[in-house]
């Protein structure tokens, strides 16, 4: 880390925190993320918070690591500044609703103090950046018989200037002003614009840094939530989505279905919670995940055979229990699979104890030699963790003879004992004979 560009005083602070056991930690996911597009969209406050340069310098070491960065910035409390210090009101804050002529003047010159912060930032850590008109704006128009005025939509993010800037190391900044076809400016909405860049450009992550801990949903705050369970939240109880992080979940929502993979809601006041949230298992903010999962379904009654054939070999040599197609078919329901091309390549068994309702055991993971070191074994244990957590688990058993070291190494599990299994299991473990370790993780 100390090779890279970043040699500010912030810079050194920065990295002389960072032990090896971390920087073995980050290394591990460079190949996963080299040469992928990650949209950092900041809110206004972020770029007015003390810890901005911290995140500039994180900047420079994902950029060092060969993740290409576009900038994707807010205006709200710049323009909330400048309307109270010239004592002109404005119209809406967020880009969301109507921009009056006084109130697109403030966001104009917001924004660009807000660039310019920014800029100067990225300067100071020895990056090149640009400012762009690179978004193409219609004006959003009348809704609802009100007409919204300087507002626009995105019409078209020109893909090619912007990919341009990044395959010649220049950071992209994007402000939340769009340009319409003879060139006037329009004011959009800074989240839902990150969410167009990224799917524009095909990016494989959008962070939005907010002065919030992550998305709270029924006071609490989601590490992390499917794209399918924040779907519904969105549809039927808005009201449990605390009101900040309303238009960023809906947002984030619009991103899932238009093929970016994960979008992060971080706190960007807090030192290190960028490099955290990326590169560790856990995360500092929250995670909204979509179709990281797509290939993995709940088995069916057809896949009774398959699923059977899958496991035969593992249970040859004792990596797995034996069930028979009869035990398979009669729990199908505890079966997830994971599917290429329409053929099972994957399996993986999550079971509730009845007696112990707050604790799931994951258990029959088998990847097919084949498919084998893709990842996939570590994407169905996720799964399967993510699935018991939405079911309301507190604690996931994983039981193993042979790939102990798999969960406690790659999944973050920990070795237990036999005494934590409830008395039910614990008796079928003890007639079964086979002694698997036993493996503990908080859901
Ligand atoms: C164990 C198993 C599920 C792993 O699945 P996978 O899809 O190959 O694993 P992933 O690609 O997600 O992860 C690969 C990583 O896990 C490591 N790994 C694989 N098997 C391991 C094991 N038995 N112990 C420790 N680490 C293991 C790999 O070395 C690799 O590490 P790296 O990323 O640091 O290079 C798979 O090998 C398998 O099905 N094995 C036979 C059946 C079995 O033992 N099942 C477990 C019963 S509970």
């Amino acid at each position: 880390m100390s090779n890279g560009p970043a040699q500010t005083p912030a810079a050194s602070a920065h990295t002389a925190v960072i032990k090896p056991t971390d920087l073995r930690g980050i290394l591990k996911y460079v190949p996963r993320f080299q040469g992928q597009i990650f949209v950092l969209a900041l809110d206004g406050s972020i770029v007015a918070d003390e810890n901005l340069s911290n995140l500039l310098v994180d900047v420079a070491v994902l950029r060092s690591l060969g993740i290409k960065v576009i900038l994707v910035h807010g205006i709200g409390r710049q323009l909330q500044e400048l309307s109270e210090a010239r004592n002109i009101p404005i119209s809406n804050i967020d880009g969301s609703g109507v921009t009056d002529a006084a109130t697109l003047d403030l966001a104009l010159r917001a924004s660009s103090r807000v660039s310019n912060v920014i800029l100067e930032g990225l300067t100071q850590n020895a990056l090149k950046c640009a400012i762009t008109n690179a978004v193409r704006a219609l004006p959003t128009g009348i809704l609802k018989g009100v007409d919204q005025l300087h507002t626009g939509k995105v019409e078209r993010i020109d893909k090619d200037f912007i990919g341009h800037l990044l395959e010649k190391d220049i950071i992209p900044i994007i402000q939340p002003i769009g340009y319409g076809i003879e060139g006037h400016s329009l004011r959009i909405n800074s989240d839902l614009l990150a969410a167009e860049v990224a799917e524009a450009l095909h990016a494989s992550k959008i962070i939005y840094l907010t002065p919030h801990a992550g998305l709270e949903i029924d006071g609490q705050v989601r590490r992390d939530i499917s794209g399918d369970h924040l779907r519904l939240v969105l549809r039927d109880h808005l009201d449990a989505i605390a009101e900040p992080g309303r238009s960023k979940a809906a947002n984030a929502m619009r991103a899932l279905e238009k093929g970016v993979p994960r979008v992060h809601i971080v706190d960007g006041r807090i030192f290190d919670g960028l490099i955290n949230e990326i590169f560790s298992n856990e995360g500092v903010g929250t995670l909204i995940y979509g179709n990281d999962y797509q290939q993995i379904r709940q088995a069916a009654k057809r896949d009774v055979r398959m699923i059977y054939n899958l496991t035969r070999n593992a249970v040859k040599r004792e990596e797995l229990l034996y069930r028979t197609q009869q035990a398979i078919e009669k729990n199908i329901d505890q079966f997830y699979v994971f599917e290429i091309d329409e053929n099972i390549v994957a399996c993986v068994t999550l079971y509730f104890y009845p007696d112990r309702p707050d604790v799931a055991e994951i258990g029959s993971l088998y990847v097919m030699p084949y498919n084998q070191n893709r990842g996939i074994g570590k994407k169905m244990v996720q799964y399967a963790c993510m699935k018991a957590k939405d079911r309301g688990a507190k604690t996931i058993v994983a039981l193993s003879t042979q790939s102990y070291s798999f969960f406690i190494s790659q999944l973050g599990f920990e070795e237990s004992t036999v005494e934590i299994l409830p008395e039910a299991r614990l008796k079928s473990y003890q007639e079964s004979g086979r002694n698997p370790k036993v493996m503990i993780k908080h859901a």
